[in-house]
């Protein structure tokens, strides 16, 4: 067993038997045990809801993921992909292209493919550096400081808001929004805890949550030119598109806004946090990474143990089959990519980092459907970066004490991580 097993089978607290329904089972890390022993015993399996819902199939295994992700006529977006159920107008009201499946999901995507490729992304690695330059330059004028605030945090909002196209002084506002959206577990970002306190008064707003009203009160800002967005910038576009690209409904410009200020900023923020939790863990990383050999691999090894967003979810339109389990139509079907992303019949030595690893079959950004990550380009990028900036100006990297991990099933990050820095 490598040290950084030891370190990531020790923040999981997990005795194999964890409620993946429950969001406090996540709060002392991934269960992975847990997750190895469904992979083992029961890679496709039945897992009754803690809160009285009717129930879904959680699918572990690589393999099984990558079928039923590659194949949404059965298993469909369409229905929602968050395990909460939704009336139908909850779902129409709530939903963006992501909750809908080819051809209709196809209009959305090509409009917005350019604005996210590689060669686009890559054009942005300047300005990416220079932000990561000033982040690091700035932490670093302290030994101790919270990794996740100075380190993780800062670079996924600055290039979120290049992206949007929004004002630099309104990130702060669409960041805590954005927490308070994907956190909405997690009474470290709200107090409308979805599953504590009701809210249905919420329930046409994304994630059931009151940060929904303000966000969407900020999307109708842009949309009656009272905001000052950069022509060039995605909403700019998006809102300027004509019949034939797909002009976005007001309602659904809305929810779109929300999809991105929810994607586009944990999801990193927690990759980075995980790249630099790893390096408290196994000085050999850091050391590693200064060599510069292995800047091609490494932020998609660091992007494979966060998996982020752990989980989506599908629903069956039709009676099916999947690792050998019968499928009823209707059914819940979660895509534990988290899971996948440690399966041992896919990936040697899964619990461990292996900054070389190549090939990387991993499933953090989604791969292998057709709702492959949007922003995959921009979230290595921003990895790859500012990982570089931090190995140029340090030595080692000591944890002061423990992390505190996300209270959610749905997203997984570090919170917090006290750390000293070496010169
Ligand atoms: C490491 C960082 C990230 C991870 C792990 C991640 C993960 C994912 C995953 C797993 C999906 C597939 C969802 C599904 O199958 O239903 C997805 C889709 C998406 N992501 Fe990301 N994401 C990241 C960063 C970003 C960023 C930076 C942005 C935007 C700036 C973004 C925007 C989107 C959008 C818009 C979709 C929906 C695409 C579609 O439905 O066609 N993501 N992401």
């Amino acid at each position: 067993m490598t040290e950084a097993h030891q370190a990531i089978d020790a923040a999981a607290h997990d005795d194999g038997h964890l409620d993946l329904s429950d969001h406090d089972s996540f709060t002392g890390g991934v269960p992975h045990r847990t997750f190895e022993r469904l992979r083992a015993e029961d890679a496709v399996h039945w897992t009754p809801e803690c809160d009285g819902g009717r129930g879904f199939w959680s699918v572990t295994g690589h393999k099984d993921i990558m079928t039923a992700n590659g194949n949404n006529a059965v298993f469909s977006s369409g229905q929602g992909i968050r395990i909460e159920d939704q009336s139908h107008e909850e779902y129409m009201a709530r939903r963006t292209f992501q909750e809908t499946d080819p051809p209709e999901h196809r209009l959305t995507r090509r409009f917005l493919n350019p604005a996210f490729s590689r060669p686009a992304i890559m054009r942005y690695e300047e300005l990416v550096r220079g932000l990561a330059s000033e982040i690091a330059a700035e932490a670093f004028a302290r030994d101790e400081f919270d990794a996740v605030e100075a380190l993780a945090k800062k670079l996924p909002m600055m290039m979120l808001g290049r992206i949007l196209g929004v004002p630099d002084a309104d990130l702060p506002f669409l960041v805590e929004k954005g927490d308070a959206l994907i956190g909405n577990t997690d009474p470290d970002f709200t107090d409308t805890i979805v599953d504590k306190v009701d809210t249905e008064a919420y329930r046409f707003m994304p994630f059931r949550s009151p940060a929904g009203v303000e966000l969407y009160d900020y999307a109708q800002g842009v949309m009656d030119g009272k905001k000052d967005v950069d022509p060039e910038g995605i909403l700019a576009r998006v809102l300027g598109a004509n019949d034939e690209q797909g002009v976005m409904e007001a309602q659904d410009f809305k929810n779109f806004f929300c999809l991105l200020v929810a994607a586009g900023n944990d999801t990193t923020r927690y990759s980075i946090a995980m790249a630099l939790y790893q390096l408290t863990q196994n000085p050999n990383l850091l050391a590693q990474l200064k060599t510069g050999t292995v800047w091609n691999t490494a932020p998609d090894e660091f992007i494979r143990l966060a998996s982020p967003t752990m989980h989506f979810r599908r629903t069956a339109t039709e009676e099916t089959t999947l690792g050998g389990k019968r499928i009823a139509k209707g059914d819940k079907v979660i895509l534990w990519f988290v899971s996948g992303n440690r399966d041992k019949a896919v990936f040697d030595d899964p619990h461990g980092v292996n900054l070389a690893r190549d090939p990387n079959p991993h499933l953090a950004f989604g791969q292998g459907g057709v709702h492959l990550c949007l922003g995959m380009w921009l979230a290595r990028l921003e990895v790859r970066v500012i990982l570089e900036e931090i190995a140029a100006r340090v030595s080692g990297m000591e944890a002061l004490g423990q992390p505190s991990w996300t209270r959610s099933n749905f997203i997984c990050g570090v919170k917090s991580l006290p750390v000293r820095i070496r010169r």
